[in-house]
C-alpha cells in the first residue's frame, strides 16, 4: 500500500501569544514540528507534505527540504488546510495520514497501529481517539451507542451532554486517497468558529454510507496537543522524561531527573553519572564513566571517557579522555583538550588546543592558543590575543612552565621546556629551554618602615 502524510501546520497558534509560528517553538531544543516529521518518517512514510500558512516562509525554511510544502492562505480551518495538498496528491489512491504539526509526542508505533486498523477495517477514514480525564478543548467523538463513530463535535460546538464525553479526537487520521479531496470541497462552515472543519468529514462519510473506523491510542499522553505555553511546558516535561528514561535504561545514572535537561540527539556512555542542574544540548556526546555536573551546560560538546566536569559551560569543543574541568570553567567554541588535561576554576578558554597532561588550574584566560603537552600554566595567566583590531596566536611548547600572572602578548611563542618567570609580560618569544623574565627588577629600601613612622609623627605634631 502506498503511503503519504500531510502535516497541518498553517495555523497561527493564537493561544501561544507569540510572533513565532507555534510549530517552530522549541521543546527539548528542537522545533515542535521536527518531532512530528521524525515520527512520520520513522513510521515508514516518505512522501510528506507540510501545509504552511501563517509565517509560512519561516516554517518552510525550517523544514530545509525534509518535506514538500504547500501554502494555505488564508487559514480557513483544518479541512481547508488538507485541501491545499490536493494538487500535490492528485490521483493518489493510497493511505494518507493526516497529523497536526502541534502533536509532537505521538510515537511511530501508534501511527503504525492507526494505519493497520485503517487497512484491516477497509475504512475510508479512520480517526485516532483517546480517552482523557480532562477532555476540555478537544473535539469529542460521538458514537452510536457504544458502537461505531458517527461524528466528531468540536468543544466550542458541543452540547452539554456531549461535553461530558471523554473520548476525544486526537487530530490524527488516516484517509483513503480515493475521493478525499472532492469530499473536502463539500464541507461547509456551519459552526461557531465559521471554519472548514476536517472533523466534519467523518459525519459526511458516515451519512454517505462509507466505512469509518476508529482506533484508540493506548497511552493518552502521546496525543497531547500544544496550543498554549502551559501545554508546551507539560509536553516538554514528558518528552524530557522519555529521553532521560531511555538514558537510564541504557546504563546512565541521572541523579535528579527533575533538574536534568538532555536534548534528544545527545549520546551518553554507560556508567556516566549526571548530577543535578545539568543541561546537555544539541549534538553533544559524552563517553562512558564520566561525571557531569552539578551545574554543567554542554552545547555540541564531544566529551571522551572518564571526564569530570563540574559547574562549568562547554560550547562546541572537544574534551579528551580523563580531563577534569571546573568548577567554574568556561570553554568556548573551538577548543580541543587532549587527554588528561586539567582546566580548573575561573578559567576561560577559547579556540585553543591544549596538549596531553597540561594544566590550566586557576584564574586564566587562554584564547587563540596552541599549548603542547605537560605544560603548567600558572594562576592568573592571560593570553593577550586582541590588539583592538586583530586576533593573534600564542604558542607554548611541550613541557613549558608559565609562572603565575604572566601576560602573553600575542603573537608570541614560548619554546619547548622553557620557563617564564611569574609576573612577566612577554612581548618576545622565549627560546626552547630558556628562562624568560619580563618584569622590572626588585629593589629593597632598607629601614623604610622606621623612617615612615618618624615622618608620620612629625606630621601629626604639625596637624
Ligand atoms: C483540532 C481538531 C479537534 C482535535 C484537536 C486535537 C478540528 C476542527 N479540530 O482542534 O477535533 O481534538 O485538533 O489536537 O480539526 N491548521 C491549519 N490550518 C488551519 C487551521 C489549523 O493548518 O486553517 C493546523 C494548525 O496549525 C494545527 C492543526 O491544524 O497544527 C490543528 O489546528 P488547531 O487550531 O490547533 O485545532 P484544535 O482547535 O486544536
Ligand atoms: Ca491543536
Amino acid at each position: 500500500m502506498q503511503l503519504a502524510a500531510v502535516v497541518l501546520a498553517a495555523g497561527k497558534g493564537t493561544r501561544m501569544k507569540s510572533s513565532l509560528p507555534k510549530v517552530l517553538h522549541k521543546i527539548c531544543g528542537r522545533p515542535i514540528l521536527h518531532y512530528v516529521l521524525e515520527t512520520v518518517k520513522a513510521a515508514g512514510i516518505e512522501k510528506i507534505v507540510v501545509v504552511v500558512g501563517h509565517q509560512g516562509d519561516l516554517v518552510a525554511e525550517a523544514l530545509a527540504g525534509q518535506a514538500g510544502v504547500v501554502y494555505q492562505h488564508p487559514q480557513l480551518g483544518t479541512a481547508h488546510a488538507l485541501l491545499q495538498a490536493g494538487d500535490v496528491l492528485a490521483g493518489f489512491t493510497g493511505q494518507i495520514l493526516v497529523v497536526g504539526g502541534d502533536t509532537p509526542l505521538v510515537t511511530p508505533a501508534t501511527i503504525l497501529q492507526l494505519l493497520e486498523v485503517h487497512r484491516a477495517s477497509r475504512a475510508r477514514a479512520t480517526v485516532l481517539t483517546a480517552s482523557l480525564p480532562d477532555p476540555a478543548g478537544y473535539g469529542r467523538v460521538i458514537r452510536e451507542g457504544r458502537g461505531k463513530v458517527i461524528r466528531i463535535v468540536e468543544h466550542k460546538d458541543a452540547a452539554p451532554e456531549e461535553l461530558a464525553i471523554r473520548e476525544i479526537n486526537t487530530g490524527i487520521y488516516c484517509f483513503s486517497g480515493e475521493g478525499l479531496f472532492t469530499a473536502l470541497t463539500e464541507i461547509k462552515t456551519e459552526n461557531v468558529q465559521k471554519e472548514y472543519y476536517l472533523t466534519d468529514l467523518i459525519e459526511k462519510y458516515v451519512k454517505a454510507g462509507l466505512p469509518v473506523a476508529a482506533c484508540e491510542v493506548r497511552d493518552a499522553e502521546e496525543i497531547l496537543g500544544i496550543n498554549d505555553r502551559c501545554q508546551m511546558a507539560e509536553v516538554e516535561a514528558i518528552l524530557r522524561r522519555r529521553i532521560l528514561n531511555e538514558l537510564m535504561f541504557s546504563g546512565v545514572t541521572v541523579v535528579d531527573p527533575s533538574s536534568t535537561f538532555v536534548d534528544p540527539e545527545v549520546v551518553i556512555g554507560q556508567d556516566s553519572i549526571i548530577y543535578p542542574f545539568t543541561i546537555i544540548e544539541g549534538k553533544s556526546a559524552v563517553g562512558p564513566n564520566c561525571r557531569i555536573g552539578p551545574g554543567v551546560r554542554l552545547v555540541d560538546a564531544q566529551v571522551g571517557e572518564g571526564v569530570a566536569i563540574a559547574n562549568s559551560v562547554v560550547l562546541e569543543s572537544k574534551i579528551g579522555d580523563c580531563c577534569t574541568i571546573g568548577p567554574f570553567a568556561y570553554i568556548r567554541p573551538g577548543c580541543i583538550l587532549e587527554q588528561n588535561v586539567k582546566v580548573g576554576d575561573f578559567v576561560e578558554i577559547k579556540k585553543a588546543t591544549i596538549g596531553k597532561g597540561s594544566k590550566v588550574p586557576h584564574l586564566s584566560y587562554i584564547g587563540d592558543a596552541t599549548i603542547g603537552s605537560d605544560v603548567n600554566v600558572g594562576a592568573g595567566t592571560i593570553t593577550c590575543n586582541y590588539d583592538g583590531m586583530y586576533k593573534w596566536h600564542t604558542r607554548i611548547g611541550d613541557g613549558a612552565f608559565i609562572g603565575s600572572n604572566t601576560n602573553l602578548v600575542a603573537p608570541v611563542e614560548v619554546g619547548v621546556g622553557a620557563v617564564v618567570a611569574a609576573g612577566s609580560t612577554l612581548t618576545r618569544d622565549v627560546p626552547a629551554g630558556a628562562l624568560g623574565v619580563a618584569r622590572s627588577r626588585q629593589r629593597n629600601i632598607e629601614g623604610y618602615s622606621k623612617r615612615r613612622k618618624i615622618v608620620a609623627k612629625e606630621d601629626s605634631k604639625d596637624g
